[in-house]
């Protein structure tokens, strides 16, 4: 049978969700509260920066495939399975997950369900949500307990959401019924047959796996950031620890590289609201790491702008520092969380002249921090800097040619806040070369 969709919560996760559905062959209804972001999205207009995800949601908008709307009754009346995608972020007063979005969108759905239909979160939530949700639709909907309830978490980057929505690396499915298992077996069914594997599991369990996941991959971060630490107590290198570590199968090269952190819309927002329902729930182990994670991974951010403070002789007041990426991540305009930004503004507050470069996340950097001043080329940022300081690892950093940027700074003095950059060719080029976790350079 073929289903028809909706996704309800057009940000980041849902827009892509939704093209992906519309690009399986299914006919899919994006459902947002916010008319403006409804009427772009009808005309093929995707507001962030994600390859490939304008494209694909041009060309379903163009084929009537994939639709946009406003009207939960509309929803309700189109789709046999309804995906829930809106966001839940850190709650204002604490580290909990604001769930307010997503008990919103279930009771402003649920009183229009009349036939029997799933719905599937696809949200970060804290474990129990589920279970609590399942009873607030059977209380709300007409067809009372027709309505199945799933959980399958969205493991997607930004940067690879496309790929990582069309070919992803694994379809975790908790649900309540066999039924709600077979129908999203069958939704997904092409994904299965190419091989994709197929978790099944219970309510519980699928909302764990995702926080579960982002607690690890952070966790690896801060391990290796606090190896950083350790690294520099001792004058050894953490760029070298990483790779030999690496090497061992077990431990993979992957989220090792140390620097100035983890931000995001995700890890951080999860480590936190997983630290904070552990707590709940008598985990304290998981609590008590998960805290140390993140104290860690804040500390990078203050680490890098000390040894900022370092390369400049002890004083950054008065001094110009050209700050090379505002984006949490390349090849994003997300600046959430951003340790980059967190940065930038540190070292503008205690004084220096600082002007921030991003290849794309200029606009969105500059509506978050008004206060910092934005150049629009990576020459006219260093253009006269006592400091080049590189905290997000665009490729178009990577690739820069330190002769070149040598002739406009004011003096050639290079924090690497990613260890990203050839260390040797800098130095080659007449750099000094300052980074997280790796030996001082020598005067
Ligand atoms: C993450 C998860 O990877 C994804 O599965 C989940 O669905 C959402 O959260 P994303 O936020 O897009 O995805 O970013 P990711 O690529 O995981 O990077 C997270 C942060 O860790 C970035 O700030 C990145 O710069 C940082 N990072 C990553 C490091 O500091 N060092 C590393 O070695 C790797």
């Amino acid at each position: 049978m073929s289903f028809r969709i909706s996704v309800l919560g057009t940000g980041y996760l849902g827009t892509t969700h939704a093209a992906g559905m519309a690009e399986l062959g299914y006919d899919v209804l994006g459902l947002d509260v916010d008319a403006d972001k409804v009427a772009r999205l009808a005309r093929g207009e995707v507001p962030f920066h994600e390859p490939g995800l304008a494209e694909l949601v041009r060309t379903h908008t163009r084929s009537g495939r994939l639709r946009f709307t406003t009207d939960f009754a509309a929803a309700a009346a189109f789709a046999d399975v309804h995906f829930l995608a809106v966001g839940t972020p850190q709650s204002a007063d604490g580290e909990a997950a604001d769930l307010s979005h997503l008990r919103a969108a279930v009771d402003a759905l649920a009183p229009h369900l009349e036939r029997p239909c799933v719905v599937v979160g696809k949200s970060t939530v804290p474990v129990g949500t589920a279970a609590e949700l399942a009873g607030r639709l059977a209380g709300l909907a007409p067809a009372g307990r027709a309505v199945e309830l799933a959980w399958n978490p969205e493991f997607l980057r930004e940067g690879h959401a496309v790929a990582d929505t069309l070919a992803p690396d694994r379809i975790v499915v908790g649900a309540a019924s066999e039924l709600a298992e077979k129908v999203l077996r069958e939704v997904y069914g092409d994904l299965l047959e190419r091989g994709v594997p197929f978790l099944a599991t219970d309510l519980a369990t699928a909302e764990l796996v995702k926080v579960a996941a982002n607690s690890f991959l952070a966790t690896k971060v801060s391990f290796v950031n606090a190896m950083a630490e350790v690294c520099e107590a001792a004058g050894a290198d953490v760029t070298v620890l990483a790779r030999a570590i690496g090497l061992d199968e077990r431990i993979g090269p992957r989220f090792l590289r140390a620097g100035v952190g983890f931000g995001g819309g995700c890890l951080p927002k999860d480590v936190r609201a997983f630290r904070a329902r552990a707590r709940e729930l008598g985990g304290d182990s998981a609590a008590a790491l998960l805290g140390e994670v993140d104290r860690i991974n804040l500390r990078a951010r203050e680490r890098v702008l000390a040894l900022a403070r370092r390369a400049l002789g002890g004083v950054l007041a008065g001094r110009r520092i050209a700050v090379l990426g505002a984006a949490f991540k390349p090849d994003t305009d997300d600046v959430r969380d951003s340790p980059a930004l967190d940065v930038a503004a540190a070292a503008a507050r205690a004084g220096a002249r600082v002007t921030v470069y991003d290849p794309a996340a200029g606009r969105s950097g500059a509506a978050a921090r008004p206060e910092l001043a934005f150049a629009d080329s990576l020459e006219a940022a260093a253009r006269g800097a006592d400091l080049v300081l590189l905290l997000t690892e665009w490729a178009e950093f990577r690739t820069a040619d330190p002769r070149r940027l040598a002739a406009l700074v004011a003096a050639p003095v290079l924090v690497d806040g990613r260890n990203a950059l050839d260390r040797a060719a800098w130095t080659a080029a007449g750099w000094t070369v300052h980074a997280p976790g790796r030996p001082a350079p020598r005067s």
